[in-house]
């Protein structure tokens, strides 16, 4: 793995800014934000009256944490365009995201939204070690999902080559990887590991391709597992984050030559971290849940959007921006089993320390009689035979209670019994609404 360090011309100034010279672009773009979302959306100028908040009070960024959050059901309440700021017609492109239950979420893009977006993209592929020129493999999903072409722009605008394959068809995309020799893949990580196993039903050793840079993101996953991928597929494993209420992939992205977390763009985004029982603002170290205030989206302004995921803070290193912890878990992921709280990351973390199993596992919530009770359902690794598998699940069971606390029935099962997601991977199955 040669790491592609950027040479000093490579980065935007504002990337190497002083925190003074960030924070005084931050404050004017915050004040435009908050004036922008009062003036023209109904939802902000409700928000904003209620809590007796007007954007001219807002006179240095701590004063953010007066005015009211934004939650996810406020985008739900005004379906499908109640949120935007600008008239219909100036919206060039729509995202949505599934919504397991009830409407979807709808956001929108301007055409100069579009611009900022691939602009973040680009330097996020960058900061990835990307360069123009290179070659990169989109399998995040094209659509309504902001993955693909987030990531496809971002790609062109740095000049590389894109091959934008979407999710789905694994076959073909080794096919595509084994003719084309792309050096990127941007990918969900568990998708990556679906790829990789079938490089090896095909005979293809995984660390022999010419992939050398994965930049995964969409859904959580641990340092345990970048370590299992980079080693698999001889490959540097980068982490990416974004939401689509907030723009999208490209909000936060770790940089290759420090692996230290993911820097949050600050020149466009204000992050908090809040207690996510009372609200209050943590100071930056403090873990809670991020809230992010957009600061130059003109479509879909947001202001202080819970979320939901937890992280900390942390000191700027390869940028002058702050850098977000690697987010292991979302507050709704959070299962609590008999008064124990779980993530699935953290099981994630014990199946990879267990040779016979595979990464490939989901956690089934049930309610035989009055308590909750957690199985474990994992995968036997491909190579390992049932007597290791089943040794290896007894293991991880007994790891299970005594690091996390929790009683947990392990299934081992045979190498492909869990069915691969081509995106995100769903890692809980609650079978008790079904009783
Ligand atoms: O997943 C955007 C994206 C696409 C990010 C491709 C990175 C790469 P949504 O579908 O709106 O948008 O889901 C956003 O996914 O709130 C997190 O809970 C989770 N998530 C995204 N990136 C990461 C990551 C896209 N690197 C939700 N680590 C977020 C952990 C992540 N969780």
């Amino acid at each position: 793995m040669a790491v592609r360090k950027p040479a000093p011309g490579d980065l935007e100034p504002i990337e190497t800014a002083s925190r003074d010279e960030l924070q005084a672009l931050q404050l004017e773009r915050l004040q435009w934000s908050l004036a922008h979302a009062y003036d023209h959306v109904a939802h902000y100028r409700k928000t904003f009256d209620r809590a007796g908040m007007h954007p001219r009070d807002c006179r240095s960024l701590a004063d953010l944490a007066r005015f009211p959050f934004t939650v996810k059901a406020d985008l739900r309440d005004n379906y499908p365009f109640g949120m935007f700021a600008v008239p219909r017609e100036e919206v060039v492109r729509i995202h949505a995201s599934s919504g397991t239950t009830g409407k979807p979420t709808v956001v929108g893009y301007t055409r100069g939204d579009i611009d900022t977006w691939a602009n973040l993209m680009a330097r996020s592929i960058r900061a990835a070690g990307g360069r123009a020129g290179d070659m990169i493999h989109v399998s995040y999903g094209y659509g309504l999902f902001t993955g693909g072409l987030g990531a496809h722009y971002g790609a062109e605008r740095l000049g590389a080559t894109v091959i934008p394959m979407s999710g789905g068809q694994t076959e073909k995309q080794v096919q595509l990887i084994q003719d084309f020799k792309p050096n990127i893949i941007m990918v969900t990580p568990s998708y990556m590991l679906a790829i990789a196993e079938e490089m090896e039903r095909q005979g293809i050793d995984p660390a022999k391709t010419s992939l050398e840079i994965g930049i995964f993101g969409a859904e959580p996953w641990t340092a345990t597992m970048r370590q299992s991928i980079e080693a698999k597929l001889d490959m540097d494993a980068i982490d990416i984050y974004g939401l689509s209420e907030v723009m999208g992939p490209g909000v936060a992205q770790e940089c290759i030559e420090t692996k230290d977390g993911l820097t949050i763009w600050e020149d466009h985004f204000y992050p908090e971290i809040i207690d996510p029982e009372t609200g209050h603002v943590l100071p930056d170290g403090q873990k809670g849940e991020l809230v992010i205030t957009s600061l130059s989206k003109h479509a879909l302004p947001i202001i202080r959007y819970r979320t939901r995921d937890l992280t900390r803070l942390l000191p700027p290193t390869a940028r002058s921006m702050r850098r977000l912890e690697k987010i292991t878990g979302r507050s709704d992921d959070m299962l609590i089993i008999r008064g124990v709280n779980l993530f699935p990351t953290q099981v994630e973390e014990l199946i990879l320390r267990e040779e016979a199993l595979a990464p490939h596992y989901q956690l089934e919530i049930s309610r035989p009689k009055a308590l909750d009770e957690l199985t474990v359902v994992v995968e036997r690794a491909p190579g390992a035979g049932g007597a290791d598998g089943d040794s290896a699940g007894q293991k991880l069971a007994h790891h299970i209670k005594s690091l996390i606390g929790v009683s947990a029935a392990v299934r081992v099962v045979q190498s492909g019994g869990i069915e691969r997601s081509l995106g995100k991977a769903k890692r809980v199955i609650d079978k008790r609404s079904k009783l």
